[in-house]
């Protein structure tokens, strides 16, 4: 069950429980001139996925499909949402091209961005950030600068299910949930990134796991990410694995 909600100027969330983890699922439509789509959803979730993005626009005209990883949960979508619209790109870090796309079974247009690349979308205007090993080789995260709102895939997540915006701190909660899933390998390149998203100040971050957090919720987060371990502790999905 998706349910769509504007979270703020033309960034909507649809949002997605029960799809087999104690987590939200949520893309994030940028509804504009050049309407943009920030991660797809599994394969699975593609139909209801695109039913909530045709509540607010025609699917056909999305021009972007942004995809921070590849994982399915970030891209099980592209394939379908690219060749419904005429004219639409996928737009992926140059690593995550290179690593993923190459060689592999899609043939669709894809642009491969750098950290400080720009997208226009009309009144939207995307910026991205190559953020390398921050759970992926190939991360990359997107700024949009109108709204002053930071996407970062898998950082800032909170657990179980979300309201559209969560104001509580959840931030143990959050480091908790790294160390027993075991997605970041290790802390420096995610703290490396904290740094860089702190200087840039967003008024909002949506995480695609969890609520969208206004900045007065920042701080508590971040701070977290800095106290707390929450890198790769031997556990895999909270099964243990030998280290030595
Ligand atoms: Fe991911
Ligand atoms: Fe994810």
């Amino acid at each position: 069950m998706s349910h769509i909600d504007e979270i703020c100027d033309g960034i909507y969330r649809i949002s997605t429980q029960a799809w087999g983890f104690p987590i939200t699922l949520n893309q994030f439509l940028i509804a504009g001139e050049l309407p943009a789509l920030i991660h797809t959803g599994t394969f699975p979730l593609y139909p209801e996925v695109r039913k909530a993005v045709a509540e607010v626009i025609n699917p056909a005209k999305l021009r972007y499909v942004v995809v921070p990883h590849f994982e399915s949960d970030e891209c099980g979508g592209m394939h379908r949402f690219v060749a419904e619209a005429d004219g639409a790109e996928l737009l992926c870090s140059e690593a995550g091209s290179l690593l993923n796309l190459s060689g592999w079974d899609y043939s669709g247009p894809v642009r491969g961005v750098r950290d400080g690349d720009v997208v226009e979308l009309g009144r939207h205007r995307l910026r991205f950030l190559e953020t390398p090993h921050v759970h992926h080789w190939d991360s990359m995260m997107i700024f949009e600068e109108t709204t002053r709102s930071f996407f970062p895939a898998d950082l800032f997540i909170q657990p179980e299910d979300q309201p559209p915006v969560v104001r509580e701190n959840l931030g143990k909660e959050m480091c908790r949930l790294y160390r027993e899933v075991g997605i970041f390998a290790a802390k420096e390149p995610v703290l490396q990134t904290v740094d860089r998203i702190e200087k840039i100040a967003p008024q909002w971050i949506h995480p695609m796991h969890g609520g969208s957090l206004p900045q007065e919720a920042v701080g508590g987060y971040i701070k977290a990410l800095r106290e707390e371990p929450f890198a790769y502790d031997g556990r895999l999905f909270g099964r243990a694995l030998p280290t030595h």
